[in-house]
């Protein structure tokens, strides 16, 4: 029997881990910073980061520039126009016990770009038992609604583990759910970049809507 077959594996998730060679200079300013400004910790008053003329502000962002333009070469190949970004910058810092619920950002961001300038050292496990996760790891979370037929590997699971390490970014859609697993207390900072891709270019005649 003859016949033609296709195979697709469709609508990837794009996800780039960068290890950036240490640099205690941004990492250390970066957790003094978390400890003696607690507004920095607010999700909604971190665009102050960004704008801040700090030397670590200025190598915080060379570090986001490598890993965001090099997610956004892999995911618009050929390419040319430059991109219309925009983007908010939070800390996320813990030094007791944490958990974050399964969540995305879909409304505020395309990107997420997570620098860790703090997390302990640990040995990375992928494979072990799913209700034997290790404390304090980012889990994404496959986004199809049932993803049980297909098991060929560590990306075909339901989620995917990674690992928090200390100068290493992670650069996701925004879209993905992810969460990050119960840690019983130690010191991890993260500090959040959600970026916004090309948004004046998705809609034309917006204009301002006042309810009368
Ligand atoms: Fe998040």
């Amino acid at each position: 029997m003859t016949m033609r077959v296709e195979s697709h594996d469709l609508f990837p998730v794009h996800v780039k881990v960068f290890d950036f060679e240490d640099d205690p200079l941004l990492n250390d300013a970066l957790v003094a910073a978390a400890r003696s400004e607690p507004e920095l910790r607010v999700s909604t008053s971190g665009k102050s980061v960004l704008e801040r003329g700090d030397d670590w502000a200025r190598r915080l962002r060379a570090r986001y520039d490598v890993a965001l333009r090099a997610f956004l070469n892999d995911t618009h190949p050929g390419r040319t126009r430059p991109f219309d970004l925009e983007a908010y910058v939070f800390f996320n810092y813990t030094d007791g016990s944490s958990f974050t619920p399964v969540h995305d950002h879909l409304i505020e961001a395309d990107l997420i770009a997570i620098y860790y300038a703090t997390a302990p050292v640990r040995e990375e496990r992928h494979d072990t038992s799913y209700y034997a996760m290790d404390e304090g790891i980012l889990v994404l979370h496959d986004p199809r609604a049932d993803a049980r037929t297909d098991r060929r590997g560590l990306a075909h699971r339901d989620h995917f583990r990674i690992y928090p390490k200390t100068n290493r970014l992670v650069v996701h859609p925004a879209s993905l759910r992810h969460s990050v697993t119960p840690s019983s207390g130690y010191e991890r900072l993260a500090v959040t970049c959600a970026v916004t891709v090309d948004r004046k270019d998705l809609f034309e005649g917006y204009v301002r809507y006042e309810l009368r």
